[in-house]
């Protein structure tokens, strides 16, 4: 155990917050910017609650000055967001967009200006359609496609960004786009899913080299999401070797290759009715375990599992079935009388800990941050027009005590960043889910500080729980 006091965190522990392009820029025509494949995704009938779509979102592209003056207000230290590769490469390939580029400019420049430490993701989700129409993840090319992508935007901010991760969450890029399809670009063919996954994973590797060729002293990263996972019953061998299965298709078929430099043995041989893995190629797998300068760990809840049984009806939306290739049998399980969030996802601030105290122990040291983590509550305007989010602020304080009892049970973890500074397109649920310590009208585009903006407020302030 470190000795550290019970509510304070250890001195330059970065408190930040987070967005994602298409969640919150709007301006989907403007200045150059071509078709995503969550525009093309968003605008099918069907694909998105309410059909609704990222067009104007949070228009953060005209707006970005009121919402830095609001991170400052919240003291925030860092500012995580994800450039737009359409707006700053139409079409996915050749030059540069200038116009683009200098949005993200901008930002950077008024982030600096009030001293919020610019944390640059390069894909959060948006691949230009014209790499989609090309084959998308699942053709080898794209990867080559995003390192020379990834370099250029390098090259352009990189005298003033030093922290870059490469993708945000590639198991949702990967098996909720091309296996589930319940996101874009809505493809269902599991073994296109495992390929779309190897070649962000290779995408990250070539991005990391040659990022770090031109900057050796950047620090570089990618933002994985990870769960706890528990078997339903501890005593059943079949609970017990479901939570084997999905522990190695949502975490460790991420993190063995990335920081270990192979696929976990037990998972391939789980796939190989479905894939041979023939898309690894000799020297992928050191590619891919480029060594890093942190890991971004987002960590929203708990999957519980059981064996499967046929009586039990199928999860919606990312528990779908086919969210999980060769596990499609599994069951997702709710523990009676744990609360929920508004995504009906599981409150486990322990799995949290968990989470983070095996990482450090069962991998290689790296730096860690919480690049995500927050909640959906269905908030409630007063007549005076405040938000008293009760229920996002408890969660927010749960999940900080579970930073600060990793940290103290060992874990080198060194920031955190909320999800979200905004209310934002929460993708497929549209703009049903909000996730913001700041509400946004969409109908007029003011923004109100929610309780838990003030929370978080005392928190920056203070370092911890203290005030
Ligand atoms: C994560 C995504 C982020 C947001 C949160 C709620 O999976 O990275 O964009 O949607 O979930």
């Amino acid at each position: 155990m470190t000795s550290i006091d019970p509510l304070t965190f250890p001195p330059g522990f970065l408190w930040g917050a987070a967005t994602a392009s298409y969640q919150i820029e709007g301006a989907a025509t403007e200045d150059g910017r071509t078709p995503s494949i969550w525009d093309t995704f968003s605008h099918t009938p069907g694909k998105t609650l309410g059909g609704d779509t990222g067009d104007v979102a949070c228009d953060h592209y005209h707006r970005y000055r009121e919402d830095v003056a609001l991170m400052k207000d919240l003291g925030v230290g860092a500012y995580r967001f994800s450039i737009a590769w359409p707006r700053v490469q139409p079409g996915g390939s050749g030059p540069m967009n200038a116009q683009g580029l200098d949005f993200y400019r901008r930002l950077v420049d008024e982030l600096l200006e009030h001293d919020i430490l610019p944390w640059v993701t390069l894909y959060h989700w948006d691949l230009p359609q014209e790499l989609e129409d090309a084959g998308g993840w699942p053709n080898r090319d794209t990867a080559a496609r995003f390192a020379e992508y990834a370099v250029q935007v390098h090259a352009a901010l990189g005298d003033r960004v030093r922290n870059w991760t490469t993708f945000n969450e590639p198991w949702c890029s990967a098996f909720l786009g091309y296996a589930s399809g319940v996101h874009a670009p809505g493809r269902q063919h599991a073994p296109d899913g495992l390929a779309a996954m190897h070649h962000l994973l290779l995408g990250h590797g070539e991005a990391v080299r040659a990022i770090r060729a031109a900057d050796p002293e950047a620090k570089l990263g990618i933002t994985l999401n990870l769960y706890a996972i528990s078997p339903a019953d501890p005593a059943s061998p079949g609970d017990l070797d479901a939570a084997r299965r999905i522990d190695g298709l949502a975490n460790r078929i991420f993190l063995d290759p990335v920081l270990l430099g192979r696929y976990p043995e037990d998972v391939r041989q789980d796939l190989a009715g479905i894939s041979d893995f023939g898309f690894v190629r000799d020297g992928d797998l050191e590619t891919i375990a480029a060594p890093l300068d942190l890991l971004g760990i987002n960590y929203y809840s708990r999957h519980v599992v059981g064996a499967p049984d046929p009586d039990v009806p199928a999860e919606p939306y990312w528990r779908a079935p086919t969210s999980w290739p060769g596990s499609e049998d599994v069951r997702f399980l709710k523990r009676p009388g744990v609360p929920v969030t508004d995504m009906d996802w599981e409150v486990d601030a322990p799995g949290l800990t968990e989470t983070l105290v095996r990482v450090a122990k069962e991998y290689p040291p790296v730096p860690l941050y919480i690049t995500e983590n927050g909640a959906a509550y269905a908030d409630t305007v007063e007549p005076d027009g405040s938000v008293d989010d009760a229920d996002r602020v408890a969660y927010f304080d749960a999940h900080f005590r579970a930073c600060h009892d990793a940290i103290a049970a060992g874990a080198p973890l060194h920031g955190y960043f909320a999800w979200s500074l905004l209310d934002n397109f929460e993708w497929a649920w549209g703009y049903t889910k909000r996730f913001g310590m700041v509400r946004v009208d969409y109908a007029t585009q003011q923004r109100t500080i929610k309780a838990s903006g003030h929370r978080y407020r005392e928190v920056t302030k203070h370092n911890g729980l203290a005030g």
